[in-house]
């Protein structure tokens, strides 16, 4: 057995132990494999994560960038009060239509919206409606525009605010200062950013399991 085998074998140890991922979930994930979305959503035990933190919080308004077929958003989505709010951001439309059929027979409908368009724009459209802080934020989309998610994201949030970024590892690549690739690059300036700014403390911790070895970086805004 490789390392590879043995962390793919533990985490469905660990989901089968533990988590419960349920029928609801499985059939979002299938029907988001049939559709021909990329297989990149977090692993159950991830996504368990996020509903236990949201959860343990409290949470009442969730903001996801980056919503794929809606796998991480049925977790999230399933943590809030029935009068809570989800909003999850998508560019691709063909995500969000497969993502809000999958919220809707999540029986989520009424609590999650999906909008379509660039993160950075729908971001920007919140902070100029002066939408209401978010208790809880997950930055999972395209890597490189981590800086500016993190930037713009910060402005929707209240202190005691948490934002979980993912994906901050990439096999390892993250401590490459030399690396050119846009992925690892922004997530390299995120962090520069988060170190900078006096609103937040933060930590990161790597992982391994089925989706190989990564990590995720948790930032909480003082106050
Ligand atoms: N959170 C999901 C996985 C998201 S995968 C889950 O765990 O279930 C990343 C998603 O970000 C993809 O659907 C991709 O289309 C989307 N994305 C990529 N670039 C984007 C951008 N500029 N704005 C908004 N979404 C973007
Ligand atoms: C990729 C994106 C993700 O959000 C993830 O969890 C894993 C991989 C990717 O773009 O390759
Ligand atoms: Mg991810």
């Amino acid at each position: 057995m490789d390392q590879q085998q043995r962390w793919t074998a533990v985490d469905e140890y660990l989901n089968d132990a533990l988590v419960g991922e349920d029928a609801v979930l499985r059939a979002a994930h299938e029907a988001s494999a049939a559709a021909g979305l990329p297989e990149i959503a977090v692993a159950p035990n991830q996504g368990k994560l996020l509903h236990l933190i949201a959860l343990t919080m409290g949470a009442r308004r969730i903001l996801e960038v980056g919503t794929l077929g809606g796998y991480s958003a049925i977790w999230l989505g399933r943590a809030l009060p029935e009068d809570g709010r989800l909003i999850s951001l998508e560019l691709d439309p063909a995500h969000a239509a497969v993502a809000r059929a999958n919220l809707h027979e999540a029986g989520l409908e009424k609590v999650a919206e999906v909008r379509t368009g660039r993160a950075a724009d729908s971001l920007a459209e919140l902070i100029d409606d002066a939408e209401k802080p978010f208790d809880l934020i997950f930055i999972d989309a395209d890597k490189a525009g981590y800086p500016e998610y993190f930037t713009l994201a910060l402005e929707l949030t209240r202190p005691g605010s948490v934002i979980i970024a993912d994906n901050v590892v990439r096999r390892g690549r993250v401590v490459d200062a030399d690396d050119t690739d846009p992925n690892v690059v922004g997530v390299r300036r995120m962090h520069e950013l988060i170190a900078a700014e006096p609103r937040v403390t933060a930590t990161a911790v790597q992982t391994v399991g089925v989706k190989g070895h990564d990590g995720f970086t948790l930032i909480r805004v003082l106050g």
